[in-house]
């Protein structure tokens, strides 16, 4: 998929670059980034608005991967940009990303966050709880900055993979709840306030979505509460904001559609509602951050060890693991992989693929079909590019891996691998009990 093809020596070429030679050069575990595709995803979202002549934002949640370079990617692509931290605003700010472009979300921002977010008069906040509206008010005021904001409401619709399911108890630790009509006290607070622009709603439904109906269901939930609050509060959201959420091919069996195919449907359902509501037409926003980057993203990892256990199981051993990986150990996630350097080759064989840390359950892939794969084979994991580095981490105070873009036959680092005294950077010595 993308610009991976096989080159004449079997090696898996990605971008026009050669993997396996990116894996001698930066070493691995080494993620490995399709700019191209990238620009292809964010393009895909943008023209489904553009060919309706719908007023958008697609911003890119930054939580699947962040660094400066993937930042400055997203400016360059058009995109606004969703955070969730004061770690990743600050990431933004650093990457020279337009702040009146930044959306912050989060269900517990702190008060140096809130105010990180006034003094960069970034776009927008995406507004949880009362708790937040409030002080956030109190900073804005004690600034003297009108904030925009959008509120978030849980519109009662969950979505699980393929499946979604209708709660009517929402619970959720996220946003304002609908059943109880904190979202109406929510709304009227808002809008009586001067140091914050109400500029509409927000939901979310969930992660790696197939489908299209809980979208529609969100909309349709969404649009009667609008209506309500016209005649209760003489408030027209101006915004829609409907998450991210959409799905990717991890494995053959995976039947995401097209990433427009998600946006038409948005607009369609919400001309629609507005239509029969007698409503102007609302900005559009979404946030994807998986469907952006998660095919984007390989990883290539070296084999060590093998084991076998006779009529039982062939293990691999690869030199990284749930330490740049959590997926498969925290949500049983599948994967696909080949050998990088001998790509051409058939699979004749069966391996499980095993990480390296002390753990069990550090398993990449079960069953995986391979070539006779060696010592010193390169395996390539697709599909890493979302929650792959940005959930990595140092179990086993393993050094986390370096990433590169590839693009036209070109590679560029735009992380480094961690080195062993970035471990102990923050370590201090212990302190010596001085007994008399
Ligand atoms: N907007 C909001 C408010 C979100 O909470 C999320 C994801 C997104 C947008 C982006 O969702 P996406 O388009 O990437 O599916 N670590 C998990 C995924 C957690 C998603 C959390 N929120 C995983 O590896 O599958």
């Amino acid at each position: 998929h993308g610009t991976s093809q096989i080159n004449e020596q079997g090696h898996l070429e990605i971008g026009g670059v050669n993997t396996v030679e990116l894996a001698n050069q930066f070493g691995t575990p080494l993620f490995v980034y399709d700019i191209a595709l990238i620009r292809e995803r964010a393009e895909q979202f943008q023209q489904a608005f553009k060919k309706e002549n719908v007023p958008y934002q697609v911003a890119y949640a930054s939580k699947a991967f962040s660094c400066v370079a993937m930042f400055q990617l997203a400016e360059e692509l058009g995109l606004s940009l969703d955070v969730v931290s004061g770690g990743e605003l600050y990431t933004a700010l650093k990457a020279g990303f337009p702040m009146e472009r930044v959306h912050f979300h989060g269900n517990n921002k702190s008060m140096a966050e809130l105010q990180m977010a006034v003094d960069a008069k970034i776009g927008c906040v995406v507004v949880d709880n009362f708790y937040e509206l409030q002080e956030l008010s109190r900073i804005c005021k004690e600034n003297k900055f009108t904030m925009n904001i959008l509120l978030r409401i849980t519109p009662g619709v969950e979505a699980h993979t393929h499946d979604y399911i209708s709660t009517g108890q929402e619970d959720s630790k996220f946003g304002f709840d609908l059943v109880s009509g904190q979202v109406h006290d929510a709304v009227k607070l808002a809008k009586e306030d001067e140091w914050v622009n109400l500029l509409g709603i927000h939901s979310h439904i969930g992660s790696q979505i197939f489908e299209t109906t809980g979208f529609v269901m969100a909309v349709e939930k969404m649009f009667e509460l609008i209506v309500e609050w016209k005649d209760r509060f003489n408030f027209i959201p101006s915004v829609l904001n409907l998450g991210g959420g959409f799905g990717i091919r991890y494995i053959e069996g995976d039947t995401p559609l097209p990433a427009g195919e998600y946006v038409t449907k948005m607009i369609e359902v919400v001309k629609k509602k507005a239509l029969e509501s007698g409503l102007t037409m609302p900005e559009i926003w979404i946030e994807p951050g998986r469907s952006l980057v998660g095919d984007a993203g390989t990883t290539l990892y070296s084999i060590g060890s093998k084991k076998h256990i006779p009529n039982v199981r062939d293990y691999l051993a690869v030199d990284g693991g749930m330490s740049d990986n959590l997926r498969p150990a925290l949500y049983q996630a599948e994967y696909e992989g080949v050998l990088a350097n001998r790509a051409n080759e058939e699979a004749t064989e069966t391996f499980s693929i095993a990480g390296k840390c002390c753990e069990s359950g550090d398993m990449l892939i079960w069953d995986l079909p391979l070539p006779k794969a060696n010592h010193e084979d390169i395996l390539a994991v697709f599909c890493t590019g979302a929650y792959g580095y940005a959930m990595a981490n140092n179990y086993n105070r393993i050094p986390r891996p370096a990433v590169v873009f590839v693009e036209d036959g070109e590679a560029y680092e735009v992380i480094k691998r961690e080195r062993y005294e970035d471990l102990i950077r923050l370590d201090l010595p212990m302190v010596k009990k001085i007994t008399k």
